[in-house]
């Protein structure tokens, strides 16, 4: 081989050696709109020389590049293809790695910039130097928190457009530092730059002699990933026992946070018992040791009977294990989040039943002051209190930001609809006990001569449910059968007489009553509820607190219409005028039962009618005992 000519193999290897040996950082670029973040990552691109030619092609005109339009050409792609999402770049310079994450500015997508920055190392949060710091700066900079973000890059553009000048750059670099001081950031870092000309990104400006530190992208070089990881302890959540025979059982999972390594003592609560890792396996073989975002199965010194969910831990770690806790949390769904609606809560990859209990307060972004909140509206964010199904790990977020961390999601559409911060745990329910009392439901049930059931009418207001409802027990009742009514007038003059008919009161509203219907139901009725009860959650919500055959949906099918025209108590004809405000069917929704046990159509059935289809459909084949 002529020894001038390069070994094109030998090259390559080398190359590629290099490039495994390199550390990978991720960042993500947060602004608002026309901050210039386009233009920021089209620059950071071509001058790491990371942009394709034929991409180069369509956004270079004969005079210059204009690199607004690199990242909103991906964008308006992603935008055609229905789900906004987020889209990763990945770049390399001599030194390092780059994946970086671009999510749409606008503040309707908060929740894509909230999805990019979970895997992010640091955040440059890009602001438009002749406006200064916005709401969106915020929000962004408070998600950055949130997610556990260590490192921001306060890059402060267009300084061309301020005319370079120190004294606005320093106004605007103090007020972030003043609004950002509690969100607990190891480093703030900023620059002056202007992404148009090219100012700081890579070579220093003589515009901006007063600035002596890095450029952006050395900056991105340097910066010493090791800081991010807080105290790193083993976290490693069991997604799956893998059982293929009798004498094998592994615990699969990705290690969330730490490492573990093959004779490390560990534990799995609320499991108390020490445990010894015998075996690290790995699709690739054995291993002697693992770390964090390593997807492996490990088997234990002793087989121990644990579902998926529950965590492994050193055996030395503090565990705080609660079902309740304190969190900040923003909300990302344009629809508001309630108090007592449920929603799927997860932590890392364990999925959990959630309610909110409490909104303790809004919190102002601009100043960070407490403000009183009904409800979760987008784009804010909150102090809660919530209570889970089941007792799990709760990290104080602040201790370790990746299991301290959770996102909420709605239960119908599935959509992310929250992303919060754990502060603490609260211990009000450890403290209580379940007591276990000798007389059971088997025996409540042979002395009634029946079982207990929940017979639960919905529908609109008119619609009928309570003139059924009547019609039914006085037929129960009969018959020998132990019933009572809890119907949505008259539990509103007791009980439930501090409550209106905001979308917040009524889901309040759903809420007690089904603990009152699950009371009686223990206590051996047939409780017949009627209640509008128009939202979809909250019936779903009433239905699991029972098993199979315990609870029957029954949806009063009365159309508008014809409810508004029997208007029995005049409240339509007021509704109509004005008189009452969030009257279900005019200016408030019912949601239709999508798969109820019974439908009742009381345009062509009257009442007897509508009992006798229900007292057969729910009495047929139970042991009920008849007198
Ligand atoms: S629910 O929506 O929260 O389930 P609930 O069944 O308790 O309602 O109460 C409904 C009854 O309250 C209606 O039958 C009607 O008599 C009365 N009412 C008063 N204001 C309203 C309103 N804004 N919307 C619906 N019903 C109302």
């Amino acid at each position: 081989m002529n020894n001038k000519t390069i070994d094109t193999n030998k090259y390559f290897e080398s190359f590629l050696s290099k490039q495994s040996n390199m550390e990978t950082l991720r960042f993500i670029t947060c602004g608002s709109v026309d901050d210039g973040k386009s233009t920021l990552l089209g620059r950071m691109l071509f001058e790491a020389n990371a942009i394709y030619e034929d991409e180069l092609a369509k956004i270079k005109t004969h005079k210059f590049i204009d690199f607004s339009l690199f990242f909103d050409g991906l964008r308006a792609e992603r935008e055609q293809s229905i789900t906004i999402d987020v889209a990763y770049r990945y770049f390399m310079t001599d030194k390092r790695k780059f994946v970086v994450a671009d999510s749409p500015g606008h503040e309707q997508y908060t929740r894509n910039m909230f999805t990019a920055s979970t895997t992010a190392d640091v955040a440059i949060i890009l602001i438009d130097g002749r406006y200064g710091i916005t709401d969106q700066t915020k929000r962004h900079t408070i998600i950055c928190s949130i997610v556990g973000i260590k490192n921001i890059v306060l890059a402060i553009n267009k300084m061309d457009l301020i005319k370079y000048s120190k004294k606005k750059y320093l106004t605007i670099l103090k007020s972030y530092i003043e609004f950002a001081k509690n969100l607990n950031f190891k480093e703030i870092y900023s620059i002056p730059i202007s992404a148009l000309k090219g100012c700081n990104i890579i070579k220093s400006s003589k515009n901006t002699e007063w600035f002596k530190g890095k450029c952006l992208l050395e900056y991105l070089e340097d910066i010493n990933l090791n800081i991010n990881s807080t105290k790193s302890f083993l976290r490693f959540p069991i997604q799956f026992v893998n059982r293929p025979h009798q004498d094998f059982r592994g615990y699969s999972g990705s290690i969330e946070s730490g490492e573990l390594f093959v004779g490390q003592k560990v534990k799995i609560p609320p499991l108390q018992k020490t445990l010894k890792i015998t075996e690290i396996i790995t699709y690739d073989g054995k291993l002697k040791k693992a770390k964090k975002g390593d997807a492996v199965t490990i088997r234990l010194n002793e087989d121990v009977d644990v579902t998926r969910g529950r965590v492994i831990v050193d055996d030395r770690d503090k565990i705080n294990t609660a079902d309740h806790f304190q969190a900040n949390i923003m909300w990302m769904d344009e629809k508001p989040g309630f108090v007592g609606r449920s929603y799927f809560l997860k932590i890392g990859t364990t999925l959990l039943n959630a309610n909110i209990t409490k909104i303790k307060h809004k919190i102002n972004i601009d100043n960070l002051e407490k403000l009183s909140a009904s409800k979760l509206i987008f784009n804010n964010i909150y102090v809660v209190s919530i209570k889970l199904n089941k007792e799990t790990i709760c990290d104080k977020f602040f201790d370790y930001p990746e299991t301290g961390s959770f996102i909420l999601i709605d239960k119908e559409s599935y959509n992310t609809v929250g992303g919060g911060m754990i502060n603490f745990v609260l211990h009000r329910s450890s403290n209580l006990f379940k007591q276990k009392f000798k007389i059971t439901d088997k025996d409540r049930s042979v002395l009634n001569g029946h079982e207990a059931k929940v017979i639960w009418f919905t529908g609109l207001s008119g619609s009928g449910k309570s003139t059924i409802a009547n019609e039914l027990e006085k037929k129960l009742y009969s018959k020998g059968i132990r019933t009572f009514i809890l119907d949505g007038d008259n539990v509103r003059h007791g009980l439930n007489s501090d409550i209106g008919f905001t979308d917040a009161d009524r889901i309040e509203n759903i809420r007690r009553v089904s603990e009152v219907a699950k009371l009686m139901f223990d206590a051996g009725l047939v409780v017949i509820v009627s209640f509008i009860s128009p939202f979809r959650s909250e019936r779903d919500m009433a239905r699991k607190l029972f098993k199979r055959n315990q609870f029957f949906e029954v949806f009063v099918d009365t159309p508008l219409e014809i409810a508004e025209k029997r208007d029995p108590k005049g409240l339509y004809k007021k509704a109509r005028r004005g008189l009452i405000p969030n009257f279900t069917g005019i200016d408030s929704p019912y949601q239709n039962p999508i798969n109820p046990e019974i439908i009742i159509d009381t345009t062509t059935k009257n009442p007897k009618e509508c009992c006798e289809i229900i007292e057969k459909k729910i009495f047929k084949n139970s042991t009920l005992i008849e007198s």
